[in-house]
């Protein structure tokens, strides 16, 4: 029998911040392109936020067993080592699964750290693309940087000077990736060989679109720019982002902002597994206390070390205290007449949908921004780790949309900074503007997703596709690159 219709075989790699585009990238492909979808992803905790999200899709997806890799990492390396190398100990259990279809996949789409399954494109005879569920300023950076002399490579992370970047703003010292500052671990190894491989795929997907980066993308399509170091077609398929389910309205928290007045919430959230040290912790409290106004502030147990610690470890089912002792002595009681203190997980993509949320402080993880930008909320920009610095920049340097509250010091003053910024977008001046600014953004999402008026999304979609038809329609009895 002919099969005429392509299968796409998605790999994610662990947290939710990978898996919630990978699964949209899954549903598109399936209903915009008539592909048929399998999406792989690494077992966790039932109870997680991941199982409970997964069970709800609709999508086909594969659980791979967890790899065991407590004898290949220490409990204190980065989540981007652990992550790393759980994806590649994945790789055998991916390949018996493919080995077991009976319609093999056309193509297979990896995200950023699921590199080491390129080996098996030519095993089974299928294209290969990479997914960025980061941006396209974050590509153009790490397929930049690895190519760079080492003395280059010092002046950024030793003189600390800035970055420059062909075609892109620069990247200042501050904001540079973990990773370069420590380029004698594992960690920086790991995380080169993954960006090193990038352009061995036939194409690199990225989730973002032309208003939101137009310089970065115009850049990783130049040959003359960063083009030159991608070598494969850089596509823009985004927005991609989770949509508000219907059936999550009657959610005790959406409830709640239902009886707020219109764009007077601040959502505080640190994404999948973001963590502040117990003394950033507290000046938040303060901080937030006394600036008077509204939140509902998703909290998680302070983390003294890095504050991805909890990164692969939060357990987002459903907590059930609500006063957590590790802030403030009286902190809800005193602040229950306009805030909500919400244990580990709130419903994120509603909440900010909610016509009472008028503004968003995030640790600037990509999905987060992303749906902070769909829903034309202006931000408190507080990164954390690997490309979050970046993504803040881009934020409030490039776009206008948000201020930046990172590098806050462990002192009783950082109370009163807090304060400031959280009034500066609430009831400030400067806060209206941004609102005006990203409401411009937000409205011309559409514009990149419609399958009409020529999206750049959607194109994008479409030339992928067209791709893995004639890939497909060469026959699987040609062995890949014959
Ligand atoms: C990290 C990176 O920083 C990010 O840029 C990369 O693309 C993925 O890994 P992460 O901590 O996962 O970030 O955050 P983010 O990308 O924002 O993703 C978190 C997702 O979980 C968002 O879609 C958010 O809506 C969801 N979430 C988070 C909830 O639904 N509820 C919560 O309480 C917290």
């Amino acid at each position: 029998m002919k099969i005429t219709k392509p299968h796409a075989a998605l790999l994610s790699s662990p947290g939710m911040g990978h898996i919630i585009p990978v699964i949209e990238l899954a549903k598109r492909l399936s209903t915009d392109h008539a592909f048929q979808v399998t999406v792989f992803v690494l077992e966790t905790d039932a109870a997680s936020a991941q199982s409970m999200y997964l069970n709800s899709t609709g999508v086909d997806v594969v659980n791979i067993p967890s790899p065991d890799i407590s004898n290949l990492v220490d409990p204190e390396d980065h989540v981007v080592t652990k992550i790393g190398i759980m994806m590649r100990e994945a790789v055998p259990a991916l390949r018996s699964n493919i080995a077991a279809m009976i319609q093999k996949p056309t193509v297979l789409i990896i995200d950023l750290f699921g590199t080491d399954a390129l080996c098996l494109a030519a095993e089974f005879n299928m294209l290969t693309y990479v997914f960025m569920t980061t941006n396209a300023r974050f590509l153009g950076v790490t397929i930049y940087y690895p190519n760079l002399d080492k003395d280059v490579k010092e002046e950024h992370t030793v003189q600390r000077k800035p970055l420059e970047i062909p075609g892109c703003e620069p990247v200042q010292f501050e904001d540079t990736l973990d990773a370069y500052l420590v380029p004698d671990e594992p960690l920086y190894r790991d995380f080169v060989r993954h960006c090193l491989a990038y352009p061995k795929a036939d194409g690199i997907l990225v989730n973002t679109w032309e208003e939101m980066e137009p310089k970065s993308l115009k850049s990783l399509q130049d040959p003359k720019l960063l083009g030159r170091l991608a070598r494969v077609p850089v596509y823009p398929i985004g927005p991609l982002c989770r949509p508000v389910e219907t059936s999550k309205t009657d959610h005790p928290v959406l409830d709640w902002l239902s009886q707020q007045p219109d764009e007077s919430v601040l959502y505080i959230s640190f994404g999948s597994g973001g963590s502040l040290t117990a003394k950033l912790l507290t000046e938040l409290a303060w901080g937030l206390e006394q600036s008077q106004q509204r939140f509902i502030w998703v909290v998680r147990p302070p983390v003294d070390g890095l504050s991805c610690g909890a990164y692969l470890s939060v357990n987002s089912g459903g907590a059930k205290d609500s006063t957590p002792e590790y802030l403030p002595e009286g902190f809800v009681t005193r602040t229950s007449d306009r805030g909500l203190v919400v244990p580990s997980w709130a419903p994120q993509a509603e909440v900010l949908a909610h016509r009472a949320v008028g503004g968003f402080l995030t640790h600037c993880g990509w999905n987060s921004t992303i749906e902070g930008v769909v829903n034309g909320v202006p931000m408190i920009a507080w990164p954390l780790f690997a490309d979050q610095n970046m993504n803040a920049a881009l934020l409030s340097d490039e776009l206008g949309i948000a201020v930046r509250a990172d590098g806050l010091e462990e002192a009783d003053s950082t109370r009163s900074e807090i304060e400031a910024i959280v009034r500066k977008v609430m009831a400030g001046e400067e806060g209206e503007e941004m609102r005006r600014k990203v409401k411009k953004l937000r409205d011309n999402v559409e514009m990149s997703l419609s399958s009409d008026g020529g999206g750049s999304a959607h194109e994008s979609l479409c030339r992928v596709t067209e791709e893995c038809q004639r890939f497909l329609e060469r026959g699987t009895d040609l062995a890949r690159g014959a």
